[in-house]
């Protein structure tokens, strides 16, 4: 007599479950937002309309950091876009600009290298810079 009379039918039903859980993955995968590629967000067109005090941001940020992360932070072939949902405030606070600028950032997220420390640009510049990305994250829907 089976000793077991009832293998047959868990193998069933593990089966399935890990049917499931492939197929969950695989569907995950292509949905997730953090791919290697950068995705650039729509470019924003209201620009002109920038607040006067978000301008002075605008100014550093082209200067020290748009040359890879791009017009208006939608990324470039040198760095990924900021205006991005993995670089919301919840996900990559103030702080982590602030250390990404004084002491660049090791390759993490993306495929472009790692980020250099960002000379002669001070704490307080990267402050107007922040104000300047969370105003385009903003514009974007980000948060
Ligand atoms: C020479 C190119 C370059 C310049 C200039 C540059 N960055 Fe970056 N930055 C990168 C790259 C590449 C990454 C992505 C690293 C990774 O794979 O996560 C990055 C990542 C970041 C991150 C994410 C940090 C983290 O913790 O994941 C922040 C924030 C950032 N940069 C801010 C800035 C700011 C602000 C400036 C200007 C002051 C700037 N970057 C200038 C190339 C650059």
């Amino acid at each position: 007599m089976n000793p077991h009379p009832k293998r047959k039918f868990f193998r069933g039903v593990a089966g399935v479950l890990c049917w499931c859980v492939v197929v969950g993955c695989s569907e995950n995968g292509t949905n997730a937002g953090e791919s290697s590629t950068p995705t650039p967000i729509t470019q924003i067109s209201v620009v002109k309309d920038l607040p006067t005090e978000f301008k002075e941001g605008e100014e550093k940020f082209n200067a020290f950091c748009s040359p890879c992360h791009g017009t208006q932070g939608i990324g470039s072939a040198q760095g990924p876009p900021l205006v991005h949902k993995i670089y919301e405030p919840s996900h990559h606070a103030d702080f982590a600009f602030q250390r990404a600028a004084a002491q660049g950032v090791k390759a993490h997220h993306w495929k472009f290298g790692n980020m250099p420390k960002i000379d002669g640009v001070t704490a307080d510049d990267v402050t107007q810079i922040i104000g300047y990305i969370r105003w385009l994250q903003r514009q974007a829907g980000i948060f």
